[in-house]
């Protein structure tokens, strides 16, 4: 998966010839799952029609402040566009657009959303030989990267003009694979190693049958996919579940039983800075697993269970580096029991959830929770989608360990 699945991607285009390119640059962005806005400078539909880049990025494509064939005249709000991308790329970015750029001109809409853009911005010049070696233009790039604008070298090769030389832009494919290596190597959790269970245990009482629990998984899974998609390898050691996970950084390692989970924890916690265990583990088995299906009869039947071993009290124990964090699923004294097992298994971290709260608990789709830090500092969220509480909880580590 693409790093750039699910951003917003903000192009300009400016007037150069390279324009042409940036239909194969629209496609790639949206191939990489992103969403497309295009701005173009009014000169650059004389290279390329807005129709054609509206077409691939289905959306509107703008380059006034306002349309003029719109009944009502609709102003195309540039603080909005500037605001609404997670990334701006200038490609082509002519040698008049730098030099705006630079100096903070904005006479035309896509000037205007460089200068209200939050986001980082990318700039891909391209432009004559000539042009791209005068002190003016090397200075433009120059002070443009000192600003924390982030640019796409031009290429050597044959320009418009028949010269040879740099000037050319990137090509589009690597236009976005420079993109993607940029934002992989910034990736708040890039290079770190995250240890996760997730999803209930299953303990045989014989061939075929089991104790087990209503968990989905899904909680587990979206902290997976949240701690990759900030670059973090996950292994995801996970009970039965119907979840699928798909990501390059997530290695799945599925178990059946506590004592498999307990197992599996132990070979990697070695090596990872993060573990959280989120897994709905029984904390009783069956002490005899028969070998043969047990057979009805008609007295009453007992079944002696004894303890699973606790995977996080033990990851607790044997804690060096690793930032460790528990979930604590309670009916009642939600505080009290979350903290009493926050100190107990040497926890970084909680992660409450009480069965109280509708919406809230392993089974659903939401999550409300409150999260407690080895200092008594609480916070409480909103009952929100479990894809969300994960982006919460990853970012109460991130702030603990960066
Ligand atoms: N946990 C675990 N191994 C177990 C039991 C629990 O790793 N055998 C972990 C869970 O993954 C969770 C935390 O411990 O992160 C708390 O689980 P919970 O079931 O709420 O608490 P228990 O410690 O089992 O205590 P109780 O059931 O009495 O509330």
């Amino acid at each position: 998966m693409s790093v750039l699945q699910g951003k917003k991607v903000l192009l300009g285009v400016t007037a150069g010839i390279a324009a042409y390119k940036t239909a194969s640059l629209v496609r790639l962005f949206i191939k990489s799952g992103a969403e497309v806005q295009v701005i173009m400078t009014p000169a650059s539909k004389d290279f390329i029609t807005p129709l054609t880049l509206s077409t691939l990025s289905k959306n509107p494509v703008h380059s006034t402040f306002y349309d003029q064939e719109e009944e009502n005249e609709l102003w195309n709000n540039h603080v909005e566009l500037g605001l609404w991308a997670d990334l701006m790329v200038i490609a082509p970015a002519t040698a008049n657009t730098l030099s705006k750029m630079t100096n903070g001109i904005c006479d035309n809409l896509l000037l205007a959303t460089y200068l209200s853009a939050k986001c980082p911005v990318y700039f891909a010049p391209a432009m004559d030989l000539d042009m791209y070696k005068h002190a003016s233009t090397l200075s433009s790039l120059n002070s443009l990267q000192s600003f924390g604008n982030i640019m796409i070298p031009a290429t050597s090769g044959e320009l418009a003009s028949g010269l040879v030389g740099e000037g050319r832009m990137a090509e589009p494919e690597d236009i976005v694979s420079f993109i993607e290596k940029d934002m992989l190597s910034k990736l708040p959790l890039k290079g770190k190693k995250v240890l996760l269970t997730a999803g209930p245990t299953y303990e045989a009482i014989d061939p075929v049958r089991f104790i087990g629990n209503h968990s989905s998984g899904k909680m587990g899974c979206e902290i997976a996919k949240t701690a990759a998609s900030l670059g973090a390898e996950v292994f995801l050691v996970i009970g039965p579940s119907h979840q699928t996970v798909k990501h390059s950084l997530i290695h799945r390692i599925d178990v059946t039983s506590a004592e498999e989970m307990y197992n599996a924890c132990h070979v990697y916690y070695n090596k990872v800075d993060i573990a959280i265990c989120s897994a709905a583990v029984a904390d009783y088995r069956p002490k005899n697993v028969a070998t043969q299906k047990i057979k009805k009869k008609e007295a009453s039947l007992s079944i002696e269970l004894e303890p699973t071993k606790d995977i996080l009290k033990s990851l607790g124990e044997a804690k060096k580096h690793q930032f460790l964090v528990g979930f604590a699923l309670e009916t009642n004294d939600e505080k009290v029991n979350a903290t009493k097992k926050l100190t107990s298994k040497n926890l970084d971290l909680i992660v409450l959830n009480s069965l109280r709260d509708k919406g809230a608990g392993f089974a659903g789709d939401t999550n409300k929770v409150t999260i407690i830090d080895k200092n008594l500092d609480e916070k409480t969220f909103e009952l929100k989608s479990k894809q969300e509480v994960s982006k919460d909880i990853i970012a109460q580590i991130l702030e603990r360990i960066s």
